[in-house]
């Protein structure tokens, strides 16, 4: 049982925002199986709380339907019996219930960014942006469906002619994170729809409302039952396995830690699926001698500190060129103080909020104890803000990191950003790269030599050069190493849910 404690500080009602949308049928607890609404057959429900205000009562959104094994398996077995037909489909007729619902969530903007705001903390300008970002998928995809294309292959005889076609895989398996509840869903589903696939998507348990959001959408734009089926679970553990072990689902798209990512590619083992994977990133931010310091204090902002640091490309390691180590951070910590406000997301004014939950606020504290422990020194932040609830901590920027931290070695997940000191490009490129994952990386350089060197060398799989922000529908988006596999978004988007068949004629 949730103990809540009442606080004197007067919280935004999350219940009477979601009473107050414009489009009310946006809010939808039940899960969604072959287009139908259905309460867990088991009778589980589970709550979703609003991270600004937990644990106070305001904090409550809403009970969401606990969809059952049971559940999982028929949700399967539609999305089996919807691909037979669905597959069949043009590109023509993909791209328009594409572009229905990317015209949907248009038009229901505001509504759609207050209930990520609420689900996920995240500032309301930012819900928006992240609506717009995920409406784009469906943008972008409505285009590739019409465009997907096979090959004539010359044969080693004049006998014979060689195609290649691209066939939809079958039933997806799709697992989302919960720190975009609409785009990291709207950047499979636009693909796998695109590809002329049937899908099941388990949404986090976190913000699962944002999900069923879009499923009520993608009703209303015309999808057939069963291409879409959205199943909220408080058990993550049980749905990626029923997802994994399942041979109706041949493919398994997830976005999450790398841990979870090697379970599930254990449990996908036995029915051999296709995998992408989307995991955890240690990204480095490099400013070299050469850099516009301006531009790079703001990148590094806009990087580091998007959705309050939890983001998977956000910059995890600043590393910061000893010549111009002292300008960039007094820089870095004025803009800071100048620009950001924490709080509330539906407060006006607020440009971050808080963290998602406990969990996440003891990495924090345990980042930032650890570094200070070993000589770090707090030059902005370093504090909770309980005062805002229990999931608020200060932006925080450590100076004087060093690779003995564990902030060196972990994503902090969260707003606390160390600068380190280099000397040479070779000590920055060994210490940018000594780390298991590899998702993204950024470094700022006026140098064109170094532009290409320096990219060619990060080991990741999205450098951004000049820039903190990279990410857009038409960004071939993923890692290497132990960031995992397959790109989304992008022209190479539509492929990861496709398989070739090869025809030889003989003529
Ligand atoms: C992520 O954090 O996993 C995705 C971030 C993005 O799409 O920019």
């Amino acid at each position: 049982m949730v103990l809540r404690t009442v606080f004197k500080r007067s919280y935004t009602d999350s219940s009477s925002v979601i009473r107050n949308l414009k489009n009310p049928k946006l809010f939808q607890t039940q899960g969604l199986i072959n287009g139908n609404w259905v309460d867990s057959d088991n009778a589980v429900t589970f709550d979703v709380s609003n991270p600004a205000s937990y644990p106070n009562d305001a904090s409550f959104i809403g009970k969401v339907h606990s969809m059952s094994p049971q559940q999982y398996n028929s949700a399967i077995d539609s999305a089996h019996e919807a691909f037979k037909s669905f597959k069949k489909s043009t590109g023509d007729e993909r791209s328009e219930l594409l572009r229905n619902l990317y015209h949907l969530m248009m038009d229901n903007q505001d509504d759609l960014a207050k209930i990520i705001v609420l689900e996920n903390g995240k500032p309301y300008n930012d819900a928006l942006g992240e609506v717009k970002y995920a409406a784009s998928f469906f943008k972008w995809f409505a285009d590739l469906a019409t465009t997907t294309t096979g090959n004539v292959i010359n044969s080693s005889t004049n006998s014979k002619k060689i195609l290649s076609i691209k066939q939809p895989i079958g039933v997806c398996g799709i697992m989302t994170p919960w720190n975009f509840p609409a785009a990291m869903i709207t950047r499979k589903l636009g693909a796998y729809v695109a590809a002329g696939c049937t899908g099941v998507i388990k949404p986090a348990s976190e913000t699962p409302l944002t999900a069923l959001a879009l499923g009520y959408l993608q009703q209303e734009a015309g999808f057939p039952a069963g291409v879409v089926n959205i199943l909220p679970s408080k058990n993550a553990a049980e749905a990626g396995e029923l997802l994994c072990s399942n041979p109706k689902v041949k493919k398994i798209s997830f976005t999450g830690s790398t841990n979870v990512g090697k379970l599930l590619m254990k449990q996908s083992s036995s029915t051999l699926k296709k995998l992408s994977f989307e995991l955890g990133g240690n990204a480095p931010f490099i400013v070299f001698e050469d850099a516009d310091i301006d531009s790079a204090v703001d990148g590094a902002i806009a990087s580091k500190f998007r959705s309050s640091g939890q983001t998977c490309v956000c910059a995890n390691r600043l590393f910061i060129h000893e010549s111009i180590y002292d300008e960039f951070s007094q820089k870095f910590v004025s803009k800071l103080k100048e620009t950001t406000t924490l709080g509330d997301g539906l407060q006006s004014g607020v440009t971050h909020g808080p963290v998602i939950h406990d969990r996440s606020m003891k990495k924090v504290r345990q980042h930032i104890e650890d570094a200070t422990g070993k000589g770090a020194k707090v030059l902005l932040g370093g504090n909770p803000r309980e005062d805002l609830g229990e999931n608020f901590h200060e932006l925080t920027v450590l100076g004087d990191a060093t690779t003995d931290m564990m902030i060196f070695e972990e994503e902090t997940f969260g707003p606390v950003c160390p600068l380190f000191k280099f000397k040479t490009e070779d000590e920055v490129l060994r210490l940018a790269n000594d780390t298991e994952v590899g998702l993204a990386g950024y470094f700022y350089s006026k140098d064109v030599s170094r532009i290409f060197r320096v990219a060619e060398e990060l080991e990741v799989g999205m450098v951004g050069i000049n820039t903190g922000a990279i990410s857009e529908a038409s960004l071939p988006f993923g890692g290497i190493k132990e960031s995992g596999f397959g790109r989304e978004g992008s022209i190479y988007g539509v492929e990861d849910y496709t398989v070739v068949k090869s025809m030889v004629l003989g003529i």
